[in-house]
């Protein structure tokens, strides 16, 4: 086991590129099971969630490959296996995304169902009641969501739960619905930029779609898909992360390859607690005409307090919760936060606290009380995001901080540590 070291106190100066949206490349990864012929897709990040996607899609008879450019070739060779096995799925909850994607292309899928996690339930009743409104006969045994039905039918969804809509449910209703028969309407969508880069893809593939980041989305079932060469987005999260590396250390860094206007209420967020945000060259196009640009952060790491709310895209992303508390942790003053999407995602406050933070949770609420300092400890990583925040937090500390079971981190992000060094950042990996 490896755990990560950092020196903190070390400003950031210097570029860093935005990598392509984990978030983004799981599902289109999956769709790729709805096409014929070979998809050439670009900008998929080496991550350990990459590597898990592509064992449940090598099980399930299709062909991933690394080219020497770094693209990630997909070709569906046989269509006869339907099971996406638990020990495969157990490693990662996004495995769910190939339940619409099966379902829709093969008549049926047997996919173990993801258990909680330490940011929360995560119950899959909306994903069943999506294939369900479209036909699918769906009976959950022994684990697994064991879904049938020979062509879809197209049906009104409504995917509204108790926190709004589903990101990984809508996917999963729209590759389910894609070579369907005639229209389905999903009421109350996500409209988060990851599923907007999957209707891309889509309707690049031969599918129709329209109503691309609106509430109702209308999918009007194709008979074939193709595989096509595509390029995901970049990682609006990763790019929300550096930048409060930015703002919690200080310094002057520039990140190149991102799409501002996936990260508008982050952005403002920052710019009100007193980090100095500018966007600037707008220039390279992506699929759905937004716009590449490059963020410059400023910040003598002079933090104000604020409140925050997560919310569904285009509110403040849940995937940033983390790493603002650890950015408020040092603020000059009190700053609550409410999040409203994972209710229970919380595990990164007791780390924090350790750290010399005064954070009290209760429910889905922190308050967070500015503290002058933090101070390097050992500190334990429980989920993705709450590493990004402990690393965030020994960038500030005193001292050196020790982060333990690292590898949550090789899930989204990629090498991460070699990145913060090159922009000054004194931090390593060492073995445990
Ligand atoms: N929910 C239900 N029923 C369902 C599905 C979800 O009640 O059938 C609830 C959840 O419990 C939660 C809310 O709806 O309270 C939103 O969950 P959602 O389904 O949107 O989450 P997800 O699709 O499983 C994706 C991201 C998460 C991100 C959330 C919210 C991927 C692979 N994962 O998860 O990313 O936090 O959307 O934006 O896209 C991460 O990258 O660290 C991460 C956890």
């Amino acid at each position: 086991m490896e755990k990560m070291v950092i020196e903190g106190g070390h400003p950031l100066y210097g570029r860093v590129k935005i990598n392509g949206a984990k978030n983004a490349a799981l599902p289109i990864m999956a769709a790729c099971l709805l096409t014929k012929g070979t998809s050439k897709l670009k900008g998929i990040p080496n991550l350990t969630d990459v590597t898990t996607l592509c064992k449940i899609l090598n099980h399930l008879g299709v062909v991933t490959e690394r080219r020497p450019d770094g693209s990630l070739e997909i070709a569906v060779k046989e269509e006869k296996n339907v099971t996406a096995p638990y020990d495969l799925v157990r490693t990662m909850r996004a495995s769910i995304c190939v339940l619409g994607p099966l379902l829709g292309k093969r008549g049926m899928a047997k996919v173990s169902i993801p258990g909680g996690c330490s940011i929360g339930p995560r119950p899959v009743n909306l994903h069943i009641k999506g294939i369900k409104s479209l036909g699918a006969q769906v009976k959950v045994k022994d684990g697994y969501i064991i879904a049938t039905g020979k062509r879809l039918k197209g049906n009104v969804v409504y995917l509204g739960g108790p926190y709004g809509s589903t990101v990984l449910g809508t996917c999963n209703v729209i590759m389910a619905a894609a070579l369907g028969e005639g229209r389905t309407i999903i009421d109350n969508a996500a409209c988060e930029p990851e599923v907007q880069d999957l209707v891309n893809f889509l309707n690049k593939a031969g599918a129709k779609i329209s109503g691309i980041g609106e509430k109702n989305l209308i999918i009007d079932g194709v008979d074939e898909l193709n595989g096509i060469e595509y390029e995901i987005i970049p990682d609006r999260i990763e790019a929300g992360t550096f930048m409060i590396a930015g703002a919690i250390i200080g310094g002057n860094i520039v990140l190149e390859n991102d799409i501002a206007c996936h990260l508008t209420s982050v952005v403002d967020k920052l710019q009100e607690i007193g980090a100095d945000i500018q966007i600037s060259n707008e220039n390279k196009e992506s699929c759905n005409g937004t716009k590449y640009c490059e963020c410059i952060v400023k910040s003598n790491g002079e933090i104000r307090p604020t409140n925050i709310t997560t919310l569904p895209y285009p509110g403040i992303p849940t995937d940033m919760q983390a790493q603002f508390t650890a950015l408020l942790s040092i603020a000059k003053g009190v700053s609550i936060i409410t999040e409203r999407i994972f209710p229970h995602r919380f595990m990164h406050v007791a780390e924090l606290n350790r750290m010399g933070a005064n954070i009290r949770n209760e429910a889905a609420i922190a308050i967070i009380n500015g503290v002058p300092s933090l101070s390097g400890t050992t500190v334990m990583a429980s989920d993705l995001r709450a590493s990004a925040s402990l690393i965030l937090a020994g960038l500030v500390a005193e001292g050196i901080t020790e982060i333990r079971r690292l590898y949550h981190i090789d899930r989204g992000y990629e090498r991460l540590e070699d990145r913060l060094s090159s922009l000054g950042a004194k931090i390593w990996r060492e073995k445990e």
